[in-house]
């Protein structure tokens, strides 16, 4: 029998479920989170297993092969990892009976559309890393109904796992020259949001596929440097806006996958529920002062 504020995380060490451990253990959950080396999802026949012998309230999945240049390189492993191993989670907790919550991506959808996108909206991937996700979801609502599958963009907020917010400030801070790419739009979401909208969704009924990310207009990662750099600008950390040189998708060389360029999601299903999410301007706001306030630049200021 599982105690009542017992949750598994998978992934626990990744971008997203550092913060979900932390912001879960400060709401009064304990916290058992596996390392790969105790179970490995590359090996998805244990993966069950692993679940039904750690009977928890909740099972929380927050791990994934999410370099999409990683699952075009191995596309079995982006499969087992991604789509094959969260379904015997979702297996073990249908059998359990503990609530299920996995994390997608709104690189499901195929971004061909400008304007933001609702949970029904139709998906075509357009990356392995993409179909490895929404095979994901697939198998996992099917192995689980009532799971819940939180799509969502973007991830900052957490300076140990840099994202590309806490890339910018760390080369403004270096002096050095910054380029983002100015044709391509979703919706940043904190880590700490994606953490209390898990816990606030933990009570059973919803189920299904959420989109869980920030308010307002889609933004470009250009888009996002130049609010960051601003708010960075404004807490006094930087005396000058850099510049932010725009790039163009279709010359990001670097990029051996191709990305979709409208995925910003509509989160009005998670707001009907009663959980509000901050706008995109408010959500790298408070990346910018995570990563100042709680990073290793505290006290940081360099004058360019
Ligand atoms: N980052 C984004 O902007 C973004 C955007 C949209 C959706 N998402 C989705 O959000 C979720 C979290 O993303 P994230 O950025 O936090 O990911 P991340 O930082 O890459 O972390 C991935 C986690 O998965 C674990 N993992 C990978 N392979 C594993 C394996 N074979 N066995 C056990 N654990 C394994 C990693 O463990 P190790 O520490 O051992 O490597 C790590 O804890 C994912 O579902 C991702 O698809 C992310």
């Amino acid at each position: 029998m599982a105690e009542s504020r017992t949750m598994l995380l998978f992934g626990g060490t990744g971008r997203a479920g550092q913060i979900v451990r932390r912001e879960a253990t400060a709401s009064g959950w304990k916290v058992v989170a596996p390392t790969r080396e105790e179970c490995n999802l590359l090996r998805p026949e244990e993966v069950c297993d692993y679940v039904l012998n750690m009977p928890t309230a909740v099972v929380v999945n927050c791990a994934a092969i999410s370099g999409l240049e990683s699952c075009a390189d191995d596309a079995l492993a982006a499969h087992l990892v991604n789509a094959v191993s969260p379904a015997q989670m979702a297996l073990a907790c249908r059998h359990t009976g503990a609530r299920f919550m996995h994390l997608s991506t709104d690189y499901v959808l195929d971004g061909r559309r400008a304007g933001k996108k609702r949970e029904q909206a139709h998906c075509k991937p357009v990356s392995t890393y993409g179909e490895s996700k929404r095979e994901g979801e697939l198998q996992v609502l099917e192995a689980f109904p009532e799971a819940l599958i939180l799509r969502v963009s973007w991830i900052c907020g957490n300076p140990a796992r840099p994202s590309f917010v806490e890339t910018t400030l760390s080369r403004a801070l270096r002096g050095e020259s910054i380029a983002a790419i100015a044709d391509k739009w979703s919706m940043p979401t904190h880590a700490a949001d994606i953490a209390r909208a898990m816990l606030e969704l933990i009570p059973p009924g919803q189920s299904g596929v959420l989109h869980v990310c920030s308010t307002g207009e889609p933004l470009s990662w250009h888009d996002c440097a130049r609010i960051a750099l601003r708010c960075a600008q404004q807490m006094g950390k930087i005396d000058r806006l850099p510049d932010v040189e725009q790039k163009r998708l279709r010359g990001a060389s670097f990029f051996r996958e191709p990305r979709p360029v409208h995925t910003a999601m509509d989160s009005s299903r998670l707001r009907e529920m009663g959980v509000i999410m901050p706008s995109g301007e408010e959500t790298l706001r408070r990346a910018v002062k995570d990563f100042f306030f709680c990073g290793d630049h505290e006290c940081v200021k360099i004058n360019q």
